[in-house]
């Protein structure tokens, strides 16, 4: 267990501070680890949500030490780092030449300060078969909406990773049904995007559920702008897609800024690389997808669409080619017995539509049919095994077992999806057996809906995959009790979802 003392700031002995207030608001974080290292991150902010962060623009020296223990008293690694101006004064760290499979503490120090401590994970050795891996998914933080109560239960699990599948942030003003307004406009510049990354690092939950363990971290659509695709944004204004690309350019910068990435994440303009790979030694390989940064637009039309060859068109992409070739290659050359797809948006094509027509979702893998199913059957057809599609987006629970041609009753599924609810997005929610037996009726693929808050604790071992859902009754008041509302099991070999 993670002593929580471990998480209050303390000033080093007989240390004058050079900052006007404490400079580490934000806490610290670790991600994107590797068998003998991780990143740490932290940003210096003494006044976290004004522009600038209360910082002057000269570079700050921040040194960090990584320890065996939590004490620190056995440091194995030092350095020191700029913490620049023009990266709003981030600080990543590539620590490297760290014992494979274990746990590590860190902190940083500047100007007197010190960090709150925290603690990090090397993956195992490459070739090796792990016993066994724990981690949590969650996905979609609307700050204002809700308390990050699910966080809060997150911290006592016994987790090595927490893998995160977007909506970090949302872009939006305030919302009418806000319970803790952070008062920030819509954002729109590299200074918005900033001060509402700061915003959400304040909440001492979230920095908790950093400081437990590395976090492998994708974005969806509200790091930039609701519903985009690639350049395109979701109602286009003149201008576009220039003024669009200027904004998705600040909207990356400050996500970057503000996660534990590796250089190969440094964003060029409105680019940036976040598809990448890891490896829990032989046990399961993370495929880390990016489904808005190279999609084509969403088929022309509403939001809800009838399947059918518009949705299939084969020119219309998600992932683009060059992502899309490099999955293959990941999923042809793995060692793993589980491969995962860590990634945004549903996959199974779920109709919405009660009766024969088949309605769906574009914005989801269903309005790009022809590449869905092209991954599907490379899953089959390239001897993939057992892959598990790791999915936020929705704000519900979902358990689905994926079909090539999910109107085929005599199908076989060839991979399941589970699918994460939110930790607050969508505000308090319930528990709906009526409505998710109307959905399984329709959807026979799906087994599983649920609409409250939370997350998927999943424990991986060589002999089975189980995700317990676990949820927060509500999020608009405080000390929401956990809950773990259903549990499935799936064998490997056998893409089939079985509740226990
Ligand atoms: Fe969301």
């Amino acid at each position: 267990m993670f002593a929580a003392s471990a998480f209050l700031p303390a000033r080093a002995k007989g240390a004058r501070s050079a900052f006007s207030s404490y400079p580490f608001t934000l806490g610290v974080a670790s991600g994107d680890p590797s068998s003998d290292g991780f990143v740490l991150w932290t940003r210096l902010a003494p006044r976290p949500v004004e522009s600038g962060g209360g910082m002057t623009p000269a570079p700050v020296e921040v040194a960090w030490q990584v320890a065996e223990d939590e004490a620190m008293t056995r440091v194995v690694r030092r350095g020191k780092e700029i913490a620049d101006h023009g990266w709003a004064h981030s600080v990543h760290v590539e620590v490297g030449g760290l014992k494979p499979d274990r746990w590590y503490w860190y902190r940083f120090t500047a100007g007197g300060e010190v960090s709150p401590a925290g603690r990090a994970r090397t993956l195992p050795a490459a070739g090796t078969m792990p016993e066994r891996l724990r981690f949590a998914v969650a996905s979609c933080q609307k700050y204002e909406i809700g308390y990050y109560t699910a966080y809060e239960h997150m911290v006592r699990e016994d987790i090595d990773l927490v893998v995160f599948l977007g909506d970090y942030i949302y872009e939006k003003a305030d919302s009418s049904a806000a319970v803790r307004p952070h008062g920030l406009p819509l954002a729109l510049t590299l200074d918005d995007y900033r001060r509402r990354y700061a915003a959400y690092k304040t909440d001492p939950a979230l920095q908790a559920a950093h400081a437990l363990a590395p976090w492998i971290a994708t974005w969806d659509d509200h790091e930039v702008s609701n519903d985009y695709a690639g350049s395109v944004q979701e109602n286009p204004e003149p201008g576009d897609p220039a003024a669009f690309l200027r904004r998705r350019a600040a909207a990356y910068r400050a996500y970057y800024e503000h996660m534990p990435l590796r250089r190969t994440a440094i964003p060029s303009g409105p680019d940036l690389r976040l598809f990448r790979r890891f490896d829990y030694g032989r046990l399961a390989r993370f495929n880390v997808l990016d489904t808005r940064q190279y999609r084509t637009d969403q088929p022309a039309g509403p939001r809800l669409q009838p399947a059918g060859p518009k949705l299939a068109d084969p020119a219309g992409t998600i992932l683009g080619p060059e992502q899309l070739t490099w999955l293959f290659e990941g999923l042809d050359q793995s060692p793993a017995l589980w491969n995962v797809l860590a990634q945004q948006v549903l996959m199974a094509p779920v109709d919405r539509m009660p009766g024969p027509a088949v309605v769906v979702d574009v914005d989801k893998w269903a309005g790009y049919e022809f590449e869905r199913q092209r991954v599907l059957r490379h899953f089959l057809e390239g001897g993939t095994a057992n892959p598990v599609v790791l999915t936020g987006d929705k704000h519900t629970n979902w358990a689905n077992e994926l079909l090539i041609d999910s109107n085929d009753p005599a199908g076989t599924p060839v991979a399941v999806e589970f699918l994460g609810t939110s930790i607050t997005s969508g505000g308090d929610g319930e528990d709906q057996p009526d409505y998710a037996g109307t959905l399984l009726a329709e959807n026979p693929f799906v087994k599983y809906h649920n609409n409250e808050r939370g997350y998927i604790h999943c424990e991986v071992t060589p002999r089975g995959w189980r995700g317990d859902f676990r949820t927060v009754p509500h999020v608009s008041s405080r000390n929401a009790p956990l809950l773990t509302r259903a549990s499935f099991v799936v064998e490997p070999g056998r893409a089939r979802l079985n509740r226990v």
